[in-house]
């Protein structure tokens, strides 16, 4: 429960940070202790009274400040609070964090806080695209600390785009959920397939494709989550392992399906999002192909179709989860792969678009059920779809149990 759990709110200097006093009152109205810390760019954006007068505490500000001559606010504060939630969180502070920069009151609060830290970013589209905002958010997941959102919508500067922070409400629910974690999936055994394969043409050239793996990987998290028992079999990606989630990495489709056969019989939920070869080629040479002549001819033979082979055996316990990642005829090759894989459900989506997709943090996507219905979802971040997603599988165990 929320009740009585201390929460340092850190506030840095975006737009959104009027937003931040709603975020605290909600924690007070829940019963919580709350103590704000503010950048000083936050505190030329939005008074600190503003949130003295929500929270009935005074704001740290300032390092240095002489209220409390005896104490080292920081490091007290650090002992105090249960958890850290900063919001929004601008681009400077993200790389500060990720660099171990503490310049002010909530970057060395941050740096003496050994508990939960959470981030709700808020920033314009380019600037959470910037490749080095990205590498700073990278290392801040890889670090453990939870980031929630940002949402796509209006933009202060007028424009649309991914970048807005999260609602307060959403982030107080992800707080909440953080302290009483669902176990709806209670130790369900689930097995997700994410990232690309790689088809090996020689030892350093491969046939592989633009999957990130960061739809997979966010349904692993989000399972494990929930208190499920899951296992990740995953191509090459980038992406940090998601806390409490068992991962066998591997290379090929070949290497996959093995990997997916000595499980199948123990998994109770499939869902196959990696984005596998059809074709490998039908020799991998052993040393590096040497340049011939103009032209050369390279013989494909066809990968074993795991999901199908899944469907085909699968039991009446078995849950099965499919993707169908398509440049055309979307809803129409969807149903045909529902139907020839034996899917309870397929997530089909459009991956022409350079946006949203293959690649993409964002994902817009349509849910095509084994009865016909179908339902959409999007555009949203692929950590959103997650729990759509789950939503839906959660709602189809549940029917079938009720058959
Ligand atoms: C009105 C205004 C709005 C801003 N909004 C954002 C924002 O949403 N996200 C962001 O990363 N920076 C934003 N900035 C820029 C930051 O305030 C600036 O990078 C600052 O140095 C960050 O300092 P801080 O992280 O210490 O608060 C904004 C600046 C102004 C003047």
């Amino acid at each position: 429960m929320i009740k009585g759990k201390k929460i340092l709110l850190g506030v840095s200097s975006s737009v959104a940070c009027y937003k931040a006093v709603e975020l605290a009152r909600l924690f007070c109205k829940a019963g919580c202790e709350v103590r704000v810390v503010m950048t000083p760019n936050a505190a030329n954006l939005v008074q600190p009274l503003q949130f003295e007068a929500a929270t009935r505490q005074p704001v740290y500000c300032d390092v240095f400040n002489r209220r409390a001559p005896w104490d080292v606010e920081h490091i007290s504060l650090a002992h105090w609070g249960d958890i850290f939630v900063i919001a929004p969180a601008t681009a400077n502070i993200m790389a500060k964090m990720a660099g171990g920069i503490a310049d002010d009151a909530p970057t060395t609060l941050y740096l003496a806080f050994a508990k939960p830290v959470f981030i709700a970013p808020a920033m314009h589209t380019e600037m959470w695209h910037h490749p080095a905002t990205q590498s700073n958010l990278g290392i801040l997941l890889k670090r453990g600390i939870h980031v929630i959102g940002p949402a796509s919508g209006d933009l202060a500067s007028g424009d649309k785009g991914l970048g807005r922070m999260a609602e307060p409400q959403k982030i107080f629910e992800f707080v909440v959920k953080f302290f009483k974690p669902s176990q709806s999936l209670g130790d369900k055994k689930v097995l997700i397939t994410a990232g690309p394969t790689r088809e090996m043409i020689d030892p350093i050239r491969f046939i592989s494709n633009r999957s990130s793996g960061k739809m997979g990987y966010a349904l692993a998290e989000e399972a494990a989550q929930r208190g499920a028992d899951v296992t990740l079999i995953s191509g090459h990606t980038n992406l940090p392992a998601p806390a409490n989630v068992k991962i066998i990495r591997i290379t090929s489709a070949i290497e996959m399906h093995q990997e997916v056969l000595k499980l199948a019989h123990q998994t109770e939920i499939f869902i196959f999002a990696a984005a596998v070869g059809d074709y490998r080629p039908a020799k991998t040479a052993n040393t590096k192909i040497k340049k011939q002549s103009d032209e050369i001819t390279l013989n494909l033979v066809r990968n074993p179709d795991i999901a199908k082979e899944i469907g085909k055996n699968a039991k009446q316990n078995q849950t099965l989860i499919g993707f169908a990642a398509e440049t055309g005829n979307l809803e129409e090759y969807a149903r045909k792969k529902l139907k020839e894989k034996n899917f309870d459900m397929i997530i089909a989506n459009d991956v022409s678009s350079k946006e949203i997709g293959m690649g993409c943090d964002e994902n817009k996507v349509s849910f095509i059920y084994a009865k016909g219905k179908m339902e959409t979802a999007g555009p949203a971040l692929k950590r959103d779809l997650a729990v759509v997603v789950w939503d839906k599988i959660e709602k189809i165990i549940t029917t079938k149990k009720e058959r």
